[in-house]
Protein backbone atom coordinates (compact mmCIF):
# COMPACT_ATOMS: atom_id res chain seq x y z
CA UNK A 1 0.00 0.00 0.00
CA UNK A 2 1.71 3.63 -0.80
CA UNK A 3 0.21 6.98 -1.39
CA UNK A 4 2.03 8.75 -3.84
CA UNK A 5 1.25 11.68 -6.35
CA UNK A 6 -1.68 12.26 -9.01
CA UNK A 7 -3.48 14.44 -11.42
CA UNK A 8 -6.78 14.54 -12.67
CA UNK A 9 -7.68 14.73 -16.31
CA UNK A 10 -11.18 16.45 -18.24
CA UNK A 11 -11.68 14.95 -21.83
CA UNK A 12 -14.40 15.76 -23.90
CA UNK A 13 -17.00 14.13 -26.11
CA UNK A 14 -16.59 14.10 -29.58
CA UNK A 15 -18.29 13.71 -33.12
CA UNK A 16 -16.97 12.40 -36.10
CA UNK A 17 -17.48 12.78 -39.88
CA UNK A 18 -19.65 15.93 -39.81
CA UNK A 19 -21.58 14.01 -42.53
CA UNK A 20 -18.98 14.21 -45.90
CA UNK A 21 -15.66 14.41 -43.88
CA UNK A 22 -15.48 10.58 -43.31
CA UNK A 23 -12.84 9.89 -41.32
CA UNK A 24 -11.13 13.07 -41.16
CA UNK A 25 -13.65 15.87 -39.83
CA UNK A 26 -13.83 15.79 -35.88
CA UNK A 27 -15.82 18.18 -33.10
CA UNK A 28 -15.34 18.76 -29.14
CA UNK A 29 -18.90 18.56 -27.84
CA UNK A 30 -18.89 20.48 -24.04
CA UNK A 31 -19.70 17.13 -22.42
CA UNK A 32 -16.95 15.77 -19.95
CA UNK A 33 -15.44 12.93 -18.56
CA UNK A 34 -13.49 13.66 -15.63
CA UNK A 35 -10.74 11.30 -14.40
CA UNK A 36 -8.31 11.21 -11.19
CA UNK A 37 -5.04 8.85 -11.31
CA UNK A 38 -3.30 8.80 -8.32
CA UNK A 39 -0.30 6.58 -7.82
CA UNK A 40 -2.19 4.78 -4.30
CA UNK A 41 -4.11 2.37 -2.91
CA UNK A 42 -3.24 -1.36 -3.38
CA UNK A 43 -2.54 -2.64 -6.77
CA UNK A 44 -4.47 -1.50 -9.64
CA UNK A 45 -7.91 -0.35 -8.68
CA UNK A 46 -10.87 1.33 -11.17
CA UNK A 47 -13.80 2.79 -9.72
CA UNK A 48 -16.84 4.39 -11.75
CA UNK A 49 -19.10 7.33 -11.07
CA UNK A 50 -21.24 9.24 -13.00
CA UNK A 51 -24.82 8.74 -15.20
CA UNK A 52 -22.67 5.84 -17.41
CA UNK A 53 -19.71 5.20 -14.90
CA UNK A 54 -22.06 1.36 -14.15
CA UNK A 55 -21.57 -0.03 -17.99
CA UNK A 56 -17.87 0.04 -17.64
CA UNK A 57 -15.59 -2.21 -17.01
CA UNK A 58 -13.63 -1.98 -13.40
CA UNK A 59 -11.30 -4.93 -14.08
CA UNK A 60 -7.95 -5.03 -16.43
CA UNK A 61 -9.94 -4.72 -19.73
CA UNK A 62 -10.71 -1.08 -18.59
CA UNK A 63 -9.67 1.27 -21.29
CA UNK A 64 -8.31 4.47 -19.48
CA UNK A 65 -6.13 1.68 -17.25
CA UNK A 66 -5.25 0.04 -20.31
CA UNK A 67 -3.98 3.25 -22.04
CA UNK A 68 -2.49 4.24 -18.88
CA UNK A 69 -0.12 1.17 -18.82
CA UNK A 70 0.75 1.36 -22.25
CA UNK A 71 2.09 4.17 -22.18
CA UNK A 72 4.18 3.56 -19.42
CA UNK A 73 4.91 0.05 -21.37
CA UNK A 74 6.22 2.88 -24.52
CA UNK A 75 8.22 5.40 -22.23
CA UNK A 76 10.06 2.18 -20.78
CA UNK A 77 8.83 2.71 -17.40
CA UNK A 78 8.48 0.25 -14.77
CA UNK A 79 4.28 -0.20 -14.27
CA UNK A 80 3.39 1.65 -10.83
CA UNK A 81 2.59 -1.00 -8.13
CA UNK A 82 -0.41 0.91 -7.03
CA UNK A 83 -2.71 3.05 -9.19
CA UNK A 84 -6.09 4.33 -8.30
CA UNK A 85 -8.29 5.69 -10.96
CA UNK A 86 -11.76 7.36 -10.52
CA UNK A 87 -13.88 7.63 -13.40
CA UNK A 88 -16.74 10.41 -13.49
CA UNK A 89 -18.68 8.91 -16.98
CA UNK A 90 -21.22 11.12 -18.78
CA UNK A 91 -20.22 10.70 -22.40
CA UNK A 92 -22.24 7.76 -23.13
CA UNK A 93 -20.94 4.91 -24.20
CA UNK A 94 -21.35 2.82 -27.51
CA UNK A 95 -22.83 5.60 -28.69
CA UNK A 96 -20.87 7.81 -31.44
CA UNK A 97 -19.66 10.04 -29.00
CA UNK A 98 -16.16 8.83 -29.14
CA UNK A 99 -16.20 7.54 -25.39
CA UNK A 100 -13.74 5.43 -26.34
CA UNK A 101 -11.19 8.24 -27.84
CA UNK A 102 -12.05 10.12 -25.11
CA UNK A 103 -11.00 6.83 -22.61
CA UNK A 104 -7.73 6.11 -24.38
CA UNK A 105 -7.09 9.86 -24.56
CA UNK A 106 -7.51 10.29 -20.73
CA UNK A 107 -5.48 7.28 -19.57
CA UNK A 108 -2.38 8.60 -21.90
CA UNK A 109 -2.57 12.54 -20.43
CA UNK A 110 -3.12 11.29 -16.85
CA UNK A 111 0.67 8.99 -17.11
CA UNK A 112 2.00 11.18 -19.36
CA UNK A 113 1.62 14.03 -16.58
CA UNK A 114 2.87 11.36 -13.94
CA UNK A 115 6.00 10.31 -15.71
CA UNK A 116 7.00 14.52 -16.14
CA UNK A 117 5.72 14.53 -19.95
CA UNK A 118 7.93 11.86 -22.25
CA UNK A 119 5.49 12.07 -24.77
CA UNK A 120 4.65 15.71 -26.53
CA UNK A 121 0.87 15.99 -28.12
CA UNK A 122 2.05 14.39 -31.29
CA UNK A 123 3.07 11.74 -29.21
CA UNK A 124 0.05 11.02 -27.62
CA UNK A 125 -1.85 11.91 -30.39
CA UNK A 126 -0.18 9.05 -32.21
CA UNK A 127 -0.48 6.59 -29.02
CA UNK A 128 -4.35 7.42 -28.46
CA UNK A 129 -5.13 6.54 -32.41
CA UNK A 130 -3.31 3.24 -32.26
CA UNK A 131 -4.76 2.52 -29.25
CA UNK A 132 -8.60 4.02 -30.61
CA UNK A 133 -8.66 3.74 -34.37
CA UNK A 134 -10.23 6.64 -34.93
CA UNK A 135 -8.11 9.91 -35.21
CA UNK A 136 -10.67 11.47 -35.97
CA UNK A 137 -12.38 11.48 -32.39
CA UNK A 138 -8.76 11.25 -30.82
CA UNK A 139 -7.86 14.45 -32.39
CA UNK A 140 -10.83 16.72 -31.78
CA UNK A 141 -10.59 14.82 -28.11
CA UNK A 142 -7.15 16.61 -27.87
CA UNK A 143 -7.18 19.72 -29.68
CA UNK A 144 -10.73 20.97 -29.06
CA UNK A 145 -13.05 22.36 -31.60
CA UNK A 146 -13.11 21.24 -35.46
CA UNK A 147 -10.10 19.39 -36.45
CA UNK A 148 -9.10 17.91 -39.47
CA UNK A 149 -7.00 14.83 -39.64
CA UNK A 150 -5.04 12.51 -41.95
CA UNK A 151 -2.83 10.04 -41.74
CA UNK A 152 1.06 11.25 -44.05
CA UNK A 153 3.03 8.21 -44.57
CA UNK A 154 4.01 7.11 -40.98
CA UNK A 155 2.43 9.98 -38.92
CA UNK A 156 -0.93 12.13 -38.61
CA UNK A 157 -0.95 15.42 -39.40
CA UNK A 158 -3.89 17.55 -37.81
CA UNK A 159 -5.44 21.40 -38.17
CA UNK A 160 -7.25 22.99 -35.56
CA UNK A 161 -9.89 25.23 -37.39
CA UNK A 162 -11.13 27.88 -35.24
CA UNK A 163 -15.05 27.81 -34.87
CA UNK A 164 -17.76 30.80 -33.48
CA UNK A 165 -19.77 28.98 -30.95
CA UNK A 166 -22.35 26.44 -32.28
CA UNK A 167 -25.24 24.23 -30.63
CA UNK A 168 -26.10 21.14 -31.53
CA UNK A 169 -29.01 18.65 -30.66
CA UNK A 170 -28.43 15.05 -30.44
CA UNK A 171 -30.60 11.89 -29.66
CA UNK A 172 -28.65 8.88 -27.97
CA UNK A 173 -30.77 6.11 -28.60
CA UNK A 174 -30.45 2.80 -26.27
CA UNK A 175 -28.91 0.70 -28.74
CA UNK A 176 -26.04 -1.92 -28.21
CA UNK A 177 -23.74 -0.65 -31.07
CA UNK A 178 -20.24 -1.24 -32.36
CA UNK A 179 -18.17 1.15 -34.54
CA UNK A 180 -16.99 -2.34 -35.89
CA UNK A 181 -20.40 -3.62 -36.82
CA UNK A 182 -20.90 -0.11 -38.51
CA UNK A 183 -18.03 -0.33 -40.25
CA UNK A 184 -18.26 -3.30 -41.85
CA UNK A 185 -21.60 -2.66 -43.21
CA UNK A 186 -19.46 -0.34 -45.56
CA UNK A 187 -18.63 -0.99 -48.54
CA UNK A 188 -15.11 -1.16 -49.90
CA UNK A 189 -14.91 0.46 -52.75
CA UNK A 190 -16.89 3.76 -53.95
CA UNK A 191 -17.77 5.39 -57.40
CA UNK A 192 -15.69 8.11 -58.69
CA UNK A 193 -18.81 9.96 -58.91
CA UNK A 194 -19.65 9.63 -55.07
CA UNK A 195 -16.01 10.41 -53.71
CA UNK A 196 -16.46 13.22 -55.49
CA UNK A 197 -19.57 14.49 -53.77
CA UNK A 198 -18.29 13.91 -50.38
CA UNK A 199 -14.95 15.84 -51.55
CA UNK A 200 -16.12 19.28 -52.80
CA UNK A 201 -18.70 19.24 -49.24
CA UNK A 202 -15.63 18.60 -46.82
CA UNK A 203 -14.47 21.96 -47.46
CA UNK A 204 -17.49 23.67 -47.62
CA UNK A 205 -18.81 21.96 -44.35
CA UNK A 206 -15.32 23.09 -42.60
CA UNK A 207 -15.90 26.50 -44.22
CA UNK A 208 -19.70 27.02 -42.94
CA UNK A 209 -18.44 25.84 -39.28
CA UNK A 210 -15.93 28.15 -39.55
CA UNK A 211 -17.74 31.24 -39.96
CA UNK A 212 -21.25 30.04 -38.76
CA UNK A 213 -23.03 30.20 -41.81
CA UNK A 214 -25.73 27.89 -41.26
CA UNK A 215 -27.45 28.28 -44.60
CA UNK A 216 -24.53 27.01 -46.28
CA UNK A 217 -24.40 23.68 -43.65
CA UNK A 218 -27.78 23.09 -44.47
CA UNK A 219 -27.06 22.53 -48.03
CA UNK A 220 -23.60 20.54 -47.42
CA UNK A 221 -23.62 18.37 -44.75
CA UNK A 222 -24.67 15.49 -47.19
CA UNK A 223 -23.01 12.46 -47.71
CA UNK A 224 -22.84 9.48 -50.49
CA UNK A 225 -19.85 7.34 -48.31
CA UNK A 226 -21.45 5.82 -45.69
CA UNK A 227 -24.68 7.27 -43.80
CA UNK A 228 -26.97 5.78 -45.93
CA UNK A 229 -25.47 2.07 -45.15
CA UNK A 230 -24.87 2.87 -41.45
CA UNK A 231 -28.86 4.43 -41.17
CA UNK A 232 -30.34 0.98 -42.09
CA UNK A 233 -28.93 -0.10 -38.68
CA UNK A 234 -30.22 2.15 -36.77
CA UNK A 235 -34.18 1.43 -36.00
CA UNK A 236 -35.87 4.72 -35.72
CA UNK A 237 -33.05 6.48 -37.24
CA UNK A 238 -34.81 7.67 -40.59
CA UNK A 239 -37.61 9.24 -38.69
CA UNK A 240 -35.15 10.96 -36.00
CA UNK A 241 -33.43 12.58 -38.66
CA UNK A 242 -36.75 13.63 -40.71
CA UNK A 243 -37.95 15.15 -36.82
CA UNK A 244 -34.75 17.23 -36.75
CA UNK A 245 -35.35 18.67 -40.02
CA UNK A 246 -38.46 19.34 -39.18
CA UNK A 247 -38.03 21.31 -35.93
CA UNK A 248 -35.92 23.59 -38.08
CA UNK A 249 -32.60 22.10 -37.83
CA UNK A 250 -29.85 23.57 -40.08
CA UNK A 251 -28.31 20.13 -40.66
CA UNK A 252 -28.40 16.47 -39.46
CA UNK A 253 -25.52 13.77 -39.33
CA UNK A 254 -24.79 10.15 -37.54
CA UNK A 255 -22.60 11.43 -35.19
CA UNK A 256 -19.28 9.38 -35.67
CA UNK A 257 -20.20 5.55 -36.34
CA UNK A 258 -23.65 6.27 -34.55
CA UNK A 259 -26.03 4.97 -33.47
CA UNK A 260 -26.71 8.95 -32.05
CA UNK A 261 -27.57 11.46 -34.83
CA UNK A 262 -26.86 15.18 -34.42
CA UNK A 263 -28.57 18.02 -35.48
CA UNK A 264 -27.15 21.88 -35.81
CA UNK A 265 -29.15 24.77 -34.56
CA UNK A 266 -28.50 28.54 -35.15
CA UNK A 267 -29.75 29.13 -31.51
CA UNK A 268 -29.12 27.40 -28.28
CA UNK A 269 -32.53 27.41 -27.02
CA UNK A 270 -33.16 25.57 -30.05
CA UNK A 271 -30.93 22.45 -29.24
CA UNK A 272 -32.69 20.57 -26.75
CA UNK A 273 -35.92 21.05 -28.38
CA UNK A 274 -34.61 19.83 -31.92
CA UNK A 275 -33.04 16.75 -29.47
CA UNK A 276 -36.68 16.43 -27.77
CA UNK A 277 -38.21 15.81 -31.63
CA UNK A 278 -35.37 13.62 -32.32
CA UNK A 279 -35.99 11.42 -29.30
CA UNK A 280 -39.57 11.06 -29.43
CA UNK A 281 -39.34 10.08 -33.20
CA UNK A 282 -37.12 7.55 -32.17
CA UNK A 283 -40.09 6.83 -29.41
CA UNK A 284 -42.68 6.66 -31.61
CA UNK A 285 -40.61 3.59 -33.42
CA UNK A 286 -39.91 1.73 -30.31
CA UNK A 287 -36.85 2.78 -29.15
CA UNK A 288 -35.46 4.97 -26.15
CA UNK A 289 -32.98 7.42 -26.98
CA UNK A 290 -31.96 10.10 -24.95
CA UNK A 291 -32.23 13.98 -26.10
CA UNK A 292 -29.25 16.26 -25.26
CA UNK A 293 -28.73 19.82 -26.41
CA UNK A 294 -25.13 20.53 -26.08
CA UNK A 295 -22.52 23.29 -27.48
CA UNK A 296 -19.62 22.79 -29.34
CA UNK A 297 -16.33 22.63 -27.00
CA UNK A 298 -13.39 25.36 -28.41
CA UNK A 299 -11.28 23.56 -25.83
CA UNK A 300 -9.51 20.19 -25.90
CA UNK A 301 -8.48 17.52 -22.85
CA UNK A 302 -7.00 18.98 -20.03
CA UNK A 303 -5.02 18.02 -17.18
CA UNK A 304 -6.35 19.99 -14.22
CA UNK A 305 -4.15 19.47 -11.52
N1 LIG B 1 -14.82 8.00 -38.61
C1 LIG B 1 -15.18 6.89 -37.76
C2 LIG B 1 -16.32 6.13 -38.41
C3 LIG B 1 -15.58 7.45 -36.44
O1 LIG B 1 -17.19 6.75 -38.98
O2 LIG B 1 -16.34 4.90 -38.34
C4 LIG B 1 -15.88 6.41 -35.41
O3 LIG B 1 -16.33 7.09 -34.24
Amino acid sequence: MTTGAGCRVRVPATTANLGPGFDCLGMALDLWNDVRFSLEGDGVRVTMAGEYGESLPTDETNLVARSFLRLYEEAGAAPPADLTIDCDVRVPPSSGLGSSAAAAVAGLLGANTLLGRPFDRAGVLELAAAIDGHPDNVAATLLGGLTIVVRKEERLLTKKILVPEAHVALAVPALAFSTRAARAGLPTQVSMKDAVFNLGRTPLVVEALRTGDFELLSQVMEDRLHQAARLKLIPGGRAAWVAAQQAGAAAVAISGSGPSLIAFVSLATDALRVARAMAEAFGGMGVVAQPLGLSVSAGGATVVA
